[in-house]
């Protein structure tokens, strides 16, 4: 079946006179999402960083792009699977790691919620080391969906080894280490409420149920979670250097990614250092205001990367900004808090409908404007909106 085809779904139940139960447009799924959400949550996901001028510039930045159109090519039958570390994944698409998933889920378990949307679509999940549950319990949803794991690198070296080599013995396919997220960035709308949901104890349970982090502590996190948490917060952010890739490096014999990677100067280095991909991305705006849109960023990025895999995300609303990022070079793109907002207004189901919705639309724009296969969509598909 075509991505495609879920509009024939949607049409056909009409006939019944059944209406879809969730949005159709983002507009409509983020007001949805922000009365859904409790008033914390939700300024934890919406917010960004300053102003959040880069936040907005990342999505209005799809707005300069357009597909050029193609007649007679009868792109009758799309292709939009890739192959990504070997794997052969049927979208190109992935759920971006969103640290707080956990907590947008009305029952508290968000990452087992999107880990069973994997399990439905094939679109793998990136699952954040901060989660309400351990990555072992969120591993066991995924089906036959591959997953990847997302480090934010502690400082307790040990502590580091300890989760990759769980990520490992869990089956996930890649590690990616996010390298813009050592130390929080300038969020006015969690300063101006005091909210940070880790220090409040939410989703460390990878932490919690570690046994490095657990040796490390005098007593056990269910008898004194606030100690616990301090000494999270001594070794949540690691600053790291180009020395310490090759450590990283050694850490797995898993394909390893650099998240938050935009200069090409870094894609060079990093590559020379034996990563195996690069994840350019500006955070979503939520770290640094003041920057570029990471679109802006892709087509060097891709450029440095020689081949390379380039995963892209922050600003992916609908299906034509997926088909703009597959255009200018991204080989995999990632879906923010459009599948949070999903999980908050339908669990599992809401986050199906918004990545079905995405592939849909994505899909008839290659069948429309006759750009039949992931192969054919290159910059030269696109012009300048002037
Ligand atoms: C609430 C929230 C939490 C996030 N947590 C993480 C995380 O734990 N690790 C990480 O690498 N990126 C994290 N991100 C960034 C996302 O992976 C991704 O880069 C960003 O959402 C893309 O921007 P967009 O959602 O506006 O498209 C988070 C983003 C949001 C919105």
């Amino acid at each position: 079946m075509a991505f495609g085809d879920y509009q024939f779904e949607i049409y056909l139940q009409g006939l019944a006179g059944v209406l879809p139960t969730f949005p159709m447009t983002y507009t409509e799924l983020e007001a949805k999402a922000a009365a859904a959400l409790s008033p914390s949550v939700w300024s934890y996901v919406a917010g960004g960083a300053g102003d959040e001028r880069t936040q907005r510039i990342n999505v209005t930045a799809f707005d300069g792009w357009g597909l050029i159109p193609r007649m007679f090519v009868g792109a009758a039958e799309r292709d939009l699977s890739i192959d990504l570390f070997g794997m052969r994944l049927p979208s190109p698409i992935f759920m971006a790691p969103i640290g707080v998933i956990g907590i947008c889920a009305q029952d508290g378990h968000g990452d087992l919620a999107s880990a069973r949307a994997a399990a439905a679509t094939g679109v793998p999940m990136m699952v954040s080391t901060l989660t309400a549950d351990p990555l072992e319990d969120v591993a066991a949803e995924f089906g036959g969906t591959p997953g990847l794991f997302q480090l934010y690198t502690p400082k307790d070296r040990e502590l580091a080894a300890s989760l990759v080599q769980r990520a490992e013995s869990a089956g996930y396919k890649a590690i990616v280490v996010t390298l813009d997220t050592w130390v929080p960035g300038w969020r006015p709308r969690d300063l101006s409420t005091s909210n940070f949901p880790q220090l409040r104890g939410h989703c460390l349970s990878n932490y919690f149920s570690d046994p490095v982090f657990r040796a490390s502590l005098a007593q056990a996190p269910e008898e004194n979670p606030q100690a616990a948490i301090l000494s999270w917060i001594q070794t949540f952010g690691n600053p790291l250097t180009w020395d310490d890739l090759p450590w990283l490096r050694s850490l797995t014999d898993l394909p390893l990614i650099v998240k938050g990677i935009c200069h090409p100067d870094d894609v060079r280095r990093a590559r020379d250092g034996g990563v195996d991909g690069i994840y350019c991305s500006t955070h979503g705006g939520r770290q640094a205001n003041g920057g570029l849109p990471a679109l802006d960023c892709l087509p060097d990025v891709v450029a440095a990367a020689d081949g390379m895999p380039v995963l892209f995300d922050s600003g992916i609303r609908t299906g034509a900004d997926i088909i703009k990022a597959l255009a200018l070079g991204a080989t995999a793109v990632g879906i923010g808090r459009p599948y949070a907002y999903g999980l908050a207004l339908g669990g599992t189901a809401g986050i199906v409908h918004v990545l079905r919705s995405l592939l849909a639309e994505a899909d008839l724009i290659m069948a429309v404007d006759g750009y039949p296969s992931r192969l054919d969509l290159t910059p030269e598909a696109l012009r300048r909106v002037s």
